[in-house]
């Protein structure tokens, strides 16, 4: 499996695995968290709360900072939608797009379509786009509530299959599922996770959670923060506590696996 994904997975340094959640309303508060990032990442995420506060012209704000841009924007409608919808995204220049792999492989497959179609005509690199398998959000209960016959550990790894023969680039799941996903699907895809916490940090609203260390050992490539970061006294601190435990756990992984990641 994974011999659908074009791009080959790179060798990430720690700035480039640690993805900054910025949720928030407002352009000042968006700004202040860009500022005590103070570029120590390469790349912050732009959920649906900040696209639908300020609009889409919060891509090039970030940019002007010196980010790259996950753009959150969880695509989920008629394939020929999103398709358009990946299109339009796309030519912001943003370096990754998530949709939802419940939208089906169709849907999917549209999006990488019209993506590849427009970085011929554009001459530029398409974003990756990454499926977003079941919300870390959500546990079992909620899943049988709203009518899945199999609770997650069956549901994610049957939506990984699909966004692998859809040919998207990678996937997103729970700190949780990393090692079977791993171990079912090799390593020919990006996995980013959210969900990731702190010993100490509440978990919020999300109920599938883990540590940074645990999701990286797993196989993890990308580790998606946010109010553990964004929700600190010190942000920056923050940062930079994660950064070292990236560091540390990713010479772990290459000792243990014998192989470099980072
Ligand atoms: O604050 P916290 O670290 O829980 O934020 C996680 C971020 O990752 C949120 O912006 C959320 O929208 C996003 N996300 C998620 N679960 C997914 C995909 C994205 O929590 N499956």
């Amino acid at each position: 499996m994974g011999s659908k994904i074009e791009r080959a997975r790179r060798i990430l340094k720690p700035g480039d695995r640690l993805i900054v959640s910025i949720d928030v309303s407002s352009k000042s508060g968006l700004i202040g968290l860009l500022k005590k990032i103070g570029g120590r990442v390469t790349t912050v995420k732009l959920g649906l709360e900040l696209i639908y506060s300020l609009g889409l012209d919060i891509v090039e704000t970030v940019k002007s900072f010196g980010y790259k841009v996950m753009f959150d924007g969880k695509l989920m409608d008629i394939p020929n939608t999103v398709a358009k919808a990946a299109s339009a995204i796309g030519k912001l220049d943003v370096e990754m797009i998530t949709l939802h792999a419940l939208g089906g492989k169709n849907m999917m497959a549209g999006a990488v379509k019209d993506l590849k179609i427009q970085e011929t005509e554009r001459l530029k690199r398409r974003p990756l786009l990454m499926g977003v398998t079941i919300l870390t959000s959500l546990d079992d209960g909620d899943l049988e509530e709203m009518g899945f016959k199999s609770g997650f550990a069956d549901t994610v790894p049957g939506l990984v299959k699909l966004a692998i023969a859809a040919g998207l680039d990678g996937i997103v799941c729970s700190p949780n599922e990393v090692g079977t996903i791993r171990k079912d699907f090799g390593e020919g895809f990006y996995i980013a996770t959210p969900g990731i916490r702190l010993a100490g940090d509440g978990s919020g609203d999300q109920k599938r959670v883990n540590t940074p260390g645990q999701a990286l050992l797993q196989g993890a490539d990308f580790l998606v923060v946010g109010r553990s970061i964004t929700g600190k006294a010190d942000v920056s601190g923050a940062v930079n506590l994660y950064l070292e435990k990236i560091e540390d756990t990713m010479g772990t992984y290459n000792t243990i696996k014998g192989k470099a990641r980072c």
